[in-house]
């Protein structure tokens, strides 16, 4: 594998009497995509927001392209190529497709020397890179409120695609979704991947992770016993390893089927 873009070392991170996470080193190689499973609590959130400038370790080391990681604002992280897709996208459903995927980067052409939204070019730029992602939109003037969930999603990883992310974290991307919808998300995390950049997907559902993932990193609790490589790990073990699981099986026992 080539160098890690981020590596994790032993990070702790305290919120005054809790310990979110208890030392957790995971490293993220372009290219690939790497999930990181858990329960409710299990410090997926802290872990993610950590990675991105968010949050200050408590302790330990982030290392982003190998040198120490220091950015004072998550806007700093942004403009590294670090991009977070939250679960609660932060886009304006009234408003067009391709005025939500420039928003906050609005092109401008002048008229008269006075400025304005270059609707042309964003419109240009926001079908192909839709096209690009395998969905044909009926026009850029669209309402985003107008389309699934799955093509929000979509619309939130082409958009973090075209301004530059060299690691796109998505935060629960198909936990809200259907079935169909689910595999447009995870077929788009796929050509993503395939790019060369990095991946760090959240999710609670074992099925989904193992569907797109290189890697899986559980954390349960704030720790981690490390990452598993596809292959190496059956779905059973992962959904045991995840928080839950031993007492899944138990449930399981006592009522004599499956969970
Ligand atoms: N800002 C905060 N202040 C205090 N405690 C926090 C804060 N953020 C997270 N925690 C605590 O840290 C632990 C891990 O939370 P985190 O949100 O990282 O879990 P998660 O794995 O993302 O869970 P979920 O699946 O519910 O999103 C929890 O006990 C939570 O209450
Ligand atoms: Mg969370």
């Amino acid at each position: 594998m080539s160098q890690p873009i981020i590596q994790m070392k032993s990070i702790e991170k305290h919120f005054g009497a809790v310990i979110a996470l208890a030392g957790v080193s995971v490293d993220i190689y372009p290219g690939e995509c790497h999930c990181l499973l858990g329960d409710n609590g299990a410090g997926k959130s802290t872990f993610i927001k950590t990675m991105s400038g968010v949050h200050k370790p408590t302790k330990g080391e982030i290392l982003f392209e190998g040198q120490p990681m220091n950015f004072a604002v998550p806007r700093d992280a942004m403009n590294a190529g670090i991009a977070t897709v939250h679960q609660h996208l932060a886009m304006i459903p009234l408003m067009s497709v391709s005025r939500n995927f420039f928003m906050g980067n609005e092109p401008v052409k002048k008229i008269a020397g006075i400025p304005f939204f270059d609707h042309e070019y964003a419109n240009e730029v926001t079908m192909a890179e839709m096209r690009k992602m395998g969905i044909n939109l009926r026009g850029p003037d669209q309402a985003v409120g107008t389309l699934s969930g799955g093509e929000r999603q979509t619309v939130a990883i082409a958009r973090a695609v075209h301004f530059g992310a060299k690691v796109l974290i998505l935060d629960e991307p198909t936990s809200a979704l259907g079935v169909r919808q689910t595999s447009n998300v995870l077929a788009t995390i796929d050509k993503v991947r395939k790019q060369g950049i990095a991946v760090v997907f959240i999710t609670h559902n074992v099925r989904h992770a193992l569907a797109v993932g290189d890697r899986f990193t559980v954390l349960n609790r704030g720790s981690t016993y490390g990452t598993a490589t596809r292959g190496d790990v059956t779905p059973e073990e992962l959904q045991d390893l995840m928080a839950g699981g031993q007492e899944l099986a138990t449930l399981e026992g006592s009522l004599g089927g499956t969970v």
